[in-house]
């Protein structure tokens, strides 16, 4: 069989699976299983595939049939332009999640010793973007998950950046040695009641999605202790999920009456981050 021909079936099979994007998770596998780039594949894409390699493609398939995302059999996930490991020990970063990057680059970009903390970071993603693209910056990274800290530490080893984001393992803000001036969270925001029917087969852990009854549980608890973590003039930057911006501003604005906050939509118009600016 041509890796044209594996392709063409895998895709089949995936469709007939109801697997989205079944063309691009066929080719994720199978350079996985060749350990080749995209271009290799399409160079070689008329090669027979060995016996061995046949067998090891079509065990992966099997694993993608069972359920297991492909990020997780590969290993891989692109997150703004940078590739970071992860397992099932962590969620596996989302597109819209870069705008929480975006958002803090501009607040950070012209302070050149900011101190930066990401809550939540799972394998690290934003917090190591964060410090590539601010040389200067202090950065802390925490998350309740020592697992997930785990594979956070592998991230920052790969990309160089251990000794500037300082790992800490804990509940909210509770391990932070410092107060910041600038604190950046993605926390879990799906509801419980939902989540069977928003993640039915997830792998992912629910340490990573429930936010409780109401999915503003883990929102509400850091927000709450803001108080001497966050610097006067500091920066709150959160992640939320569709529909919970009136919920999240209203409370924010009882917590902190004098706070400027601000929401902003992601690429497909959704209203995904919430700025709080402490004046
Ligand atoms: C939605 S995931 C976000 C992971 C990563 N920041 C991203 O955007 O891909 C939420 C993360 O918050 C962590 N978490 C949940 N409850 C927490 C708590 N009480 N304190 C600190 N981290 C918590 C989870 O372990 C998980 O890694």
């Amino acid at each position: 069989m041509t890796l044209k021909q594996a392709l063409n079936r895998t895709r089949e099979i995936f469709v007939a699976n109801n697997i989205a994007d079944a063309r691009l998770e066929s080719e994720l596998l199978l350079r996985h299983t060749l350990n080749i780039s995209q271009t290799q594949l399409y160079i070689d894409i008329n090669q027979e595939l060995s016996p061995e390699q046949e067998k090891a493609f079509w065990h992966l398939v099997k694993r993608r049939l069972n359920g297991e995302p492909t990020v997780y059999i590969t290993g891989h996930r692109e997150f703004y332009g940078l590739d970071f490991y992860v397992d099932p020990n962590v969620l596996i970063p989302r597109p819209e999640s870069e705008l929480l990057v975006e958002k803090a680059l501009k607040l950070a970009q012209h302070q050149p010793g900011v101190t930066i903390a990401e809550i939540g970071t799972g394998c690290g993603a934003i917090a190591i973007s964060l410090a590539l693209n601010l040389p200067q910056a202090k950065i802390y990274a925490t998350d309740i998950s020592a697992p997930a800290l785990k594979v956070a530490r592998a991230n920052c080893q790969k990309h160089g950046v251990l000794n500037r984001v300082r790992l800490l393992l804990g509940d909210m803000l509770d391990s932070l040695p410092q107060p910041v001036d600038l604190i950046v969270a993605n926390l879990p925001y799906v509801k419980e009641s939902e989540l069977l029917a928003q993640f039915p087969v997830s792998s992912e852990p629910r340490l990573a999605l429930n936010g409780g009854p109401d999915g503003l549980e883990r929102i509400r608890q850091l927000c709450r202790q803001l108080n001497g973590k966050l610097r006067p003039e500091g920066y709150l930057l959160l992640e939320i999920g569709q529909g919970q911006e009136t919920a999240v501003t209203t409370f924010l604005s009882n917590l902190l009456p004098s706070a400027e906050i601000e929401v902003t939509p992601d690429l497909s118009g959704i209203d995904r981050v919430v700025s709080l600016h402490l004046t």
